[in-house]
């Protein structure tokens, strides 16, 4: 059923403040001295807690071609800074959420029930699904209400996630805690010699504001100084000398991130959004945008035993801490993984005979070509099978830091695409591979390469920084049988 409370919230507010939640907020403070004062940020040291691995949740049942799961949707304390209680949305209780671990060709069944006072949706970010389970905008899950989602997992082996996408609210649920990490594995990937089990961690990295009092405040980028791995700001962890896959989440509502380690040390990029590279391509730094994930192998046995590695935001603003979490290598141990030369058999990259232009853009209003989203408008309509070329463009020009609202992270659900060009050149370090998200800084342009399918009906395509989606940068797109 779809929900129009949202939409019509979105037309009450009309104009700039409906472009991000928080400028209701500073709205709210006098005309004179500009936005509400904000608290204090809480004083945080770095490296003062561990950082955790999500727990897998485990199914309630299972049968021979599904596993059926429950959360619950509530509120819950975290300790986020170390001493501090912070109050957080959560799946199941946890912040982030628990970890979904499927394979291809079984389906997931989750019954979600939403114990929060807002309405929610939840989508599965990069899963093929269809529209009923896609957890679209308008498609909400009253508090108090229960909803089943269903998941094929007909895809390849791929680092996916959940996270809230009831409109408007999205970006501060997602930031108050509503995401988690779903890992898709096939036998292809199996088969591979890579780090496995718990040397294979997801790292949900994001940007937060904890106040003295350890409220977590949703508000502008540049004002959420805190850096979040895995619900523990600034985190260290503890591994062995060897080869460690790590799933990068950029799960920030509204910034980019560019990480490096502290020495420069080279790492290795083995897959994407949509799953496994052709070939692993090595890097020193990776820029993500909001929904990017970056799957990578580091090699702790360059590091003596005793001794700590700091992974870094070169991204982060002046005055902010560039520090997102230490490795401490704690002991030695045999590693018999390694990353091959060949990864993984891509399919073909598809010859578009449709094309589309997009425009994305932040002033005067958050649009996709001029218009801001409208859920009873399809600015698509396309049919199962359909292969496009889809050319992207922001346009909006630089500006100094803090710049991310001048930056854009295009986002299609149903579809993984493969990005052709970037800027009339060709594919930019990280684009490899499939996609479902592609960043764009200011200026820039993309053209990606899609077919449409496997399901017909209504899905959207937006940009991922949360704050321009919930602003109604998005559109529907319909697609036909
Ligand atoms: Cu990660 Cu439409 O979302
Ligand atoms: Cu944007």
């Amino acid at each position: 059923m779809l929900n129009r409370r949202n939409l019509l919230k979105l037309t009450a507010a009309g104009g700039a403040a409906a472009l991000f939640p928080w400028e209701r907020v500073a709205a709210a403070g006098s005309p004179a001295t500009g936005p509400a004062a904000l608290a204090e940020t809480a004083d945080a040291a770095p490296f003062a807690q561990a950082m955790p691995v999500p727990r897998v949740l485990r199914p309630v049942r299972s049968t021979r071609s599904a596993d059926f799961y429950r959360m619950r949707m509530k509120e819950a304390d975290a300790e986020i800074v170390k001493g501090l209680t912070s109050r957080v949305r959560t799946y199941g209780g946890t912040f982030p959420g628990p970890t979904i671990r499927a394979r291809s060709g079984r389906e997931v069944v989750i019954r979600q029930t939403n114990g929060l006072t807002v309405p929610t949706a939840v989508h599965l970010h990069g899963g093929h699904v269809r529209s009923e389970h896609d957890g679209l905008p308008m498609d909400t899950i009253e508090p108090g209400d229960s909803r089943t989602y269903r998941y094929p997992n007909t895809q390849r082996a791929s680092s996916l996630w959940y996270h809230d996408h009831a409109h408007h609210l999205e970006a501060e649920n997602v930031f108050l805690g509503l995401h988690g990490t779903y890992l898709l594995s096939d036998r292809e990937e199996r088969r591979l010699p890579l780090p496995s089990g718990r040397y294979d961690i997801p790292l949900a990295i994001r940007d937060a504001r904890v106040e003295a009092d350890g409220t977590l405040r949703y508000t502008r980028p540049s004002d959420c100084p805190n850096m979040l791995v895995n619900g523990k700001e600034r985190p260290y962890f503890e591994v062995a000398a060897r080869k460690y896959r790590l799933r990068l989440y950029n799960a920030c509502a509204n910034r980019y991130l560019r990480l490096r380690f502290a020495d420069g040390a080279e790492f290795t990029q083995i897959g994407s959004d949509g799953g496994l590279l052709a070939e692993p391509v090595g890097h020193t730094e990776v820029t993500l945008l909001g929904g990017e994930r970056l799957d990578v192998v580091v090699d702790f046995a360059r590091y003596r035993v005793g001794t700590s590695v700091v992974l870094e935001n070169t991204g982060a603003l002046p005055g902010e801490r560039p520090e997102v979490m230490r490795f401490d290598v704690v002991r030695g141990t045999a590693d018999r993984s390694r990353v091959p030369d060949r990864l993984a058999e891509l399919p073909p990259v598809p010859r578009g005979t449709v094309e589309r232009d997009f425009t994305l853009q932040t002033f005067p209003a958050m649009t996709i070509n001029g218009r801001t989203y409208d859920p009873e408008r399809a600015d698509v309509v396309t049919r199962v099978g359909s292969s496009e070329v889809w050319t992207i463009r922001n346009v909006d020009t630089p500006v100094a830091p803090p710049d991310f609202h001048v930056w854009h992270s295009f986002h299609t659900h149903l579809v993984m695409f493969r990005v052709l060009e970037r800027n009339g050149g060709p594919a930019g370090p990280t684009d490899a591979g499939l996609k479902d998200t592609v960043t764009l800084g200011p200026g820039e342009s993309v053209k990606i390469a899609m077919t449409w399918g496997e399901y017909s009906g209504q899905y959207v395509f937006h940009c991922h920084q949360l704050g321009h989606s919930s602003g109604g940068q998005m559109g529907r797109i319909d697609v036909l049988p």
